[in-house]
């Protein structure tokens, strides 16, 4: 999973299609708009920051920012873009480069977080978890497996008009021997899947979760003030929510 993912994530296709994402989401804009007095005064750590959406509009919002990817092409991309922004490579399974209790917020959007396997998983919640200051804030997104478009073939999406389906399986035709090859490393349980969905021309292999098991799994890991957000940034029951999660949740103060 790690390799296919990270070869991915380094391939010139996917960085130059990254490289034109500028915009921050609604939901996004309204979590760090809440929070626009915490940003200015936060040592932020962001994770996994891609062509740099994020870095665009968090570098001048905060006291200290830190952008960090594990894919040395973004690096590269972000650093030329962003010349005097302190841009890192570094892997979220293990932040060995920043001390416990160094920042104020950390950040992984765009559900960066979904491209590790399960065990990989809980070393990320842990290092974050690590990183942050006690009562710090940890924001993020994630794939929703309870979703109704949950593992759907992309062609047979209802939204789209039979055109649109039809040219969407024209490009994925040619994809499909590979994506026969990754169906056999999925996993299907009921509180999570690591799927190959058809991102990336089916490049990726990428975690889903539950709601409930989302939320299980932050306060195992000692997160708390967990809350779970629609894309239009209400907070709504588990059945309500999108395809995408976005969490807003705080390392404990112990
Ligand atoms: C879906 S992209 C999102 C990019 C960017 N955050 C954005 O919002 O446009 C996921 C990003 O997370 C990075 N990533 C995935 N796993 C990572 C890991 N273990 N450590 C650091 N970065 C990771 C990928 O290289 C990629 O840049």
């Amino acid at each position: 999973m790690s390799e296919l993912n990270l070869n991915t994530y380094n391939s010139d296709a996917v960085i130059k299609w990254y490289k034109h994402l500028n915009e921050i989401t609604f939901v996004e804009k309204k979590i760090f708009e809440t929070h626009k007095d915490l940003l200015a005064s936060s040592k932020i750590l962001d994770i996994g920051i891609g062509g740099g959406r994020t870095t665009a509009y968090l570098l001048d919002k905060c006291k200290s920012y830190t952008g960090i990817d594990y894919s040395k092409g973004f690096v590269d991309a972000v650093k030329k873009k962003y010349p005097n922004a302190d841009i890192r490579l570094a892997d979220a399974r293990d932040l060995k480069a920043f001390e416990n209790n160094s920042f104020d917020l950390v950040n992984f959007s765009f559900n960066g977080i979904d491209y590790v396997g399960p065990e990989d998983r809980k070393k990320i919640f842990n290092e974050i978890y690590r990183v942050l200051k006690p009562g710090a804030f940890f924001f993020f997104s994630t794939h929703n497996k309870d979703h109704k478009t949950f593992d759907q073939f992309p062609w047979l999406d209802k939204n789209n008009s039979f055109i649109t389906n039809l040219k969407t399986f024209v490009k994925l035709l040619p994809f499909l021997p590979r994506h026969l090859k990754q169906k056999r490393k999925e996993i299907n349980l009921n509180d999570y899947s690591v799927i190959n969905d058809s991102a990336h021309n089916y490049g990726l292999l990428t975690f889903y979760t539950s709601p409930q098991f989302l939320k299980k799994q932050l306060t195992h890991h000692s997160f708390n003030e967990i809350c779970l957000l629609s894309k239009n940034g209400e907070t709504v029951s588990d059945d309500k929510l999108d395809d995408w999660i976005f969490v807003t949740c705080k390392r404990s103060s112990a």
